[in-house]
């Protein structure tokens, strides 16, 4: 075991390593113990108030882990000596952003480690020239709207008001601007992060530049902690939100005018953005589809933007609710957020969004699923989503600025559809069927796909459940430069082995 150098506590620590070799459970004892040493009331013991707050996760099935204590840095030096401690003491850890990842443990850890909670690094800045904003990490996606809409600029991020900067960014980021400039990670202009080595180290295109190309996509746990995102930031005012609620048995027609719109619309009006989202709601009737569409500028008062025209005419296509607006990212976020304490999973594939009869083929496989997930569960609560999110082909060029991410999609490989299932529950009785049906609709759909010669097979990892191979489906190249990087970086393989939770490259 390595003392960790240049660390205040490092006398500390050498005598608790000494201490702790004669047990594990006491080794563990002594992480927390040295962490609460090191940063004096910064570590949370269980059964107080602090720690069942840090230990609320938007979906239930991580709070059911129990972390030995959580420790909650206030800067960058705070968390390069957290990490000295944990891998010196050879202690598994997690850490928490905004703690909206699914699945359990996807960002905390479980009993006997310790989850690094960033809720203390909100700092936000922007610079003088309103070109870019450093966003601290433990912010929220509220808190980055709440600062830029009184500035009137906005940045690409996530869409969602409660959401962390911190997984978003990292795993990718499809924001409402991502028509114009891409998702999240192709506008970070440098990275502030924490090594293994404890080392604080900035990655941008000019300072250790394999490091961020690394950084932009390929998620928080494989190359270090990062403690502050230098945002590209543009001039924004309130946008345009049209949510439409339509019957399911829409669904024949809605379907191809998303695809028409992925293909045709989207690229030709770059300022558009839209997801589609498959529901079952017995309270409104059985199937549902809600589709939102937003536009960062907003067309003329009562006008809909060209491209949405078709879906708008209720004439031929009645909706049970339609709201429209224009607001600021602030309010737009906050109206789509979701709520907590349902236990949460999701998983999803890409197929080619070049042909409509393969996304209306999709539906009978969903309908099964869901009257599957229905009858399993009793009576209890169970809400299964298909959900369809575009990756047009302004969006894929969009990718390739700055050198390209390491996502691996190139604008040969599109126009994609993302297919996406989503499920919330409340009994645990429920976990085995709901993830094993969702392992095999995502087998279903990517079966057709292949079978029509329109599969992809790409893996967005915000979106993908623990099963799920991501860094594979970024390609051979990729997946080998990752690992190269992540090498480099931390040669010692430490966040690989001790950093718990999500995905490895
Ligand atoms: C309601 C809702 C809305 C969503 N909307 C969008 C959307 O609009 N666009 C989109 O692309 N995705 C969206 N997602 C998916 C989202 O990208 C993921 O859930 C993401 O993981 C959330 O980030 P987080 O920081 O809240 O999560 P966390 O669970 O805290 O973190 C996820 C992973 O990232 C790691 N991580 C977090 N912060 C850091 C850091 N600073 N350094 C290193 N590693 C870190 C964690 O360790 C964990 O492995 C949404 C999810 C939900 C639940
Ligand atoms: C927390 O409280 C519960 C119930 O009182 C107890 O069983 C448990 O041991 C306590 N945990 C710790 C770590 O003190
Ligand atoms: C972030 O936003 C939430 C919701 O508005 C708020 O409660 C919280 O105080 C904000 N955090 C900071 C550091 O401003
Ligand atoms: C956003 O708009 C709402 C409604 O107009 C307003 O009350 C709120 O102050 C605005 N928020 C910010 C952060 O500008
Ligand atoms: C990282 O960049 C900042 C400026 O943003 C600079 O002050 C700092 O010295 C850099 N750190 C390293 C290790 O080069
Ligand atoms: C899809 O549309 C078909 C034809 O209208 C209908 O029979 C089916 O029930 C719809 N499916 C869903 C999930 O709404
Ligand atoms: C497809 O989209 C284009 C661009 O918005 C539009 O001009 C065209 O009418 C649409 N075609 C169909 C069949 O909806
Ligand atoms: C539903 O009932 C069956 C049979 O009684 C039982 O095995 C299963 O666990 C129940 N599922 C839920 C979610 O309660």
């Amino acid at each position: 075991m390595r003392s960790p150098r240049h660390s205040s506590s490092s006398i500390l620590i050498g005598s608790l390593v000494f201490a702790a070799t004669s047990s594990c459970t006491q080794r563990l004892q002594d992480a927390c113990t040295a962490l609460s040493t090191a940063l004096p009331s910064l570590v949370t013991f269980p059964n107080t108030t602090l720690y069942a707050l840090e230990n609320t996760y938007w979906s239930a099935r991580q709070s059911t882990l129990a972390p030995s204590c959580f420790v909650t840095p206030t800067c960058a030096a705070d968390v390069s000596t957290a990490i000295k401690i944990l891998t010196s003491l050879s202690t598994p850890f997690s850490v928490k952003g905004g703690g909206h990842a699914a699945f359990p443990g996807g960002s905390n850890a479980a009993a006997g480690g310790v989850t690094i909670d960033l809720l203390h690094l909100t700092s936000l800045t922007a610079s003088r020239d309103r070109r870019t904003v450093s966003v601290g990490a433990g912010n929220r996606w509220i808190n980055v709207s709440a600062f830029l809409d009184p500035l009137g600029l906005a940045v690409v991020g996530g869409r969602v008001a409660d959401v962390g900067v911190g997984g978003v960014i990292l795993g990718g980021g499809i924001s409402y601007f991502s028509g114009l400039y891409g998702w999240a990670c192709d506008n970070v202009r440098s990275y502030q992060l924490v090594l293994s080595s404890g080392a604080i180290v900035n990655a941008s295109a000019r300072e250790n530049p394999d490091l961020f190309w690394a950084l932009r996509g390929g998620a928080g746990t494989n190359f270090g902690v990062v403690t502050r995102f230098d945002l590209a930031a543009f001039e924004q005012r309130d946008i345009w939100h049209n949510s439409l609620l339509f019957p399911g048995a829409l669904n024949a027609t809605l379907i191809p005018l998303l695809q028409n719109l992925t293909v045709n619309g989207l690229p030709a009006d770059p300022q558009t953005h839209t997801y589609f989202v498959m529901a079952y709601l017995p309270a409104l009737g059985g199937h549902v589809i809600l589709s939102d569409q937003f536009r960062a500028a907003p067309p003329p008062a009562n006008t809909t933007p060209a491209v949405f025209q078709a879906f708008n005419d209720e004439a031929l296509l009645p909706t049970i609710v339609k709201t429209t607006t224009v607001a600021n990212i602030s309010t737009v976020s906050r109206a789509i957020d979701q709520a907590y304490g349902s236990r949460q999973t999701w998983s999803n594939t890409a197929v080619s969004a070049t042909s409509a009869a393969l996304l209306v083929e999709f539906v009978p496989l969903y309908e099964a699923w869901v009257s599957k997930l229905v009858a399993a569960a009793n009576g209890t609560d169970v809400s299964p989503l298909m959900i369809y999110q575009p990756i047009p082909l302004n969006v894929l060029r969009a990718m390739q600025a700055n050198g390209g991410n390491a996502l691996g999609l190139t604008p040969s490989d599109g126009p994609l559809m993302i297919v996406q299932l989503s499920v919330s529950w409340a009994s645990s009785a429920l976990d085995e069927v709901v993830e094993s049906s969702c392992k095999d609709l995502i087998g279903s759909v990517n079966a057709l796909a292949a079978k029509r010669k329109l599969g992809n097979g790409f893996v967005y990892v915000n979106y993908a459940d623990s099963s799920q191979d991501v860094f594979a489906s970024y390609g051979k190249e990729n997946l080998a430069r990752l690992r190269l990087v992540a090498k480099k970086w931390d040669p010692k393989g430490l966040y690989q082995k001790l950093w718990r939770g999500y995905f490895k490259v």
